[in-house]
């Protein structure tokens, strides 16, 4: 899906919408506990300033009710992307109305507004198209730089560049990165091609694993939705938490693999302890989980043969961690992994969410290919599901 970038049109004077994906975890206190998808989305954010746009920043922040809830303002990002530029980014009261289209009209070429929160308006989630009008005639250009949020069709991410037509709507440069990773990863891959998957719910990836079958050599399964797998094999799990309304179903995905010529591989051996919490006593246990305990990451048998299969790849696509990699020592397993895919020259892909903030967490950044910065747009893209959000932008 090779589609035209800010790079392609000319911004010069002109009214510039972005979306953008800000929506970055805050902690209690509001202060942005992981920068990203701001950083990421500066190289585009600065080509308009540049080259002399006008632009309009807009982004969702988590899931207000569509209304106004302070807690959701886009301050907190404002304050990151003025620092991160260098130069005060004003934030607009509201994304549409009066003053809105005031302070758009008196943006000067190579200044910048970001827009409030567009789900304090409920015709964002809806794609209304009055709402979307609104949006669009703030603009002259419209840009998408918003991959996390690249499976919705939301209003500024479907109904603005509809409003605006073709000519006038483009990608940014993260999106594009994304396309090109992940869309080679699916479309031209090298081989062997390892898709490691890992986290609670079976149900959660069933599109992907359904998709990622006809794609890969080999995928490797960690995380607690292994033991849905292996109860479905009839394995002993212990107490180990479990989807029971997927059995049957983690059972026609093992015959898929089967009947695909697609390798999976379930994990032999795992850390167990009788409750989950730091510094609980452990044991590696395996193949069979005894009653009574619960497994929480994949053993060091299975780790090492998770890893030497990353080693051994030529493209690997992770998503989900192996085991509870948020309470040590239940990170292990992850962490292995990790490392192994990092040690190796192969084209890595890590899909967002926990993943991600593993690789991150472990300083391991810099030595992967792609970490992407959608958590469920990438799990929906891995899946093979279409984009209209990125299909409406103009073709290169
Ligand atoms: C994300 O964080 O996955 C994106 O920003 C999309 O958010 P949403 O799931 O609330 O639409």
């Amino acid at each position: 899906m090779a589609k035209k970038t800010v790079a392609d049109i000319d911004v010069a004077g002109q009214r510039v919408f972005m979306r953008v994906d800000f929506n970055v975890p805050l902690d209690s206190q509001g202060q942005i506990t992981d920068d990203r998808r701001i950083r990421l989305a500066l190289p585009s954010i600065k080509s308009v300033l540049e080259r002399k746009g006008k632009l309009i920043l807009a982004s969702h922040l988590g899931r207000p009710k569509g209304k106004p809830d302070k807690k959701f303002s886009l301050a907190p990002t404002a304050k990151r992307l003025s620092e991160l530029l260098g130069v005060h980014v004003a934030l607009a009261d509201d994304c549409i109305g009066p003053a809105v289209v005031q302070a758009v009209g008196q943006l000067k070429p190579g200044e910048c507004l970001l827009l409030e929160n567009l789900r304090f308006h409920e015709g964002e989630t809806k794609n209304d198209p009055d709402f979307a009008g609104q949006l669009a005639e703030l603009a002259d250009l419209y840009v998408n730089d918003a991959f996390g949020t690249a499976h919705r069709q939301h209003a500024s991410m479907y109904g603005v560049p509809e409003k605006l037509g073709p000519g006038r709507r483009v990608c940014g440069f993260l999106i594009q990165k994304e396309l090109e990773y992940l869309g080679r990863a699916l479309g031209d891959p090298a081989h062997p091609f390892l898709a490691i998957l890992g986290g609670v719910k079976v149900s959660d990836k069933i599109p992907v694993i359904e998709n990622l079958i006809k794609k890969v050599d080999t995928i490797v399964i960690g995380g607690a939705m292994s033991y849905t797998f292996l109860k479905a094999q009839g394995k002993q799990v212990g107490d180990s938490k479990l989807e029971q309304d997927m059995l049957a179903q983690s059972a026609k995905l093992m015959s898929a693999a089967q009947q695909a010529g697609c390798e999976l591989l379930l994990p032999t051996d795992h850390v167990v302890a009788k409750e989950l919490r730091a510094g609980v006593e452990t044991q590696v246990q395996g193949p069979a989980i005894e009653p009574g305990w619960l497994g929480l990451d994949i053993g060091p048998a299975t780790a090492a043969e998770y890893a030497g299969r990353a080693s051994a790849a030529k493209t690997v696509v992770w998503n989900g961690p192996m085991g509870v990699c948020e309470i040590p020592p239940f990170d292990v397993g992850t962490r292995i992994v990790a490392q192994a895919i990092a040690d190796t020259d192969c084209t890595s892909i890590i899909g967002g969410g926990d993943s991600a903030a593993a690789v991150q967490a472990l300083g391991l950044e810099d030595k992967m290919s792609h970490i992407s910065t959608g958590g469920g747009a990438s799990l929906e893209f891995l899946a093979g599901k279409p984009f209209a959000a990125l299909e409406i932008l103009d073709d290169a």
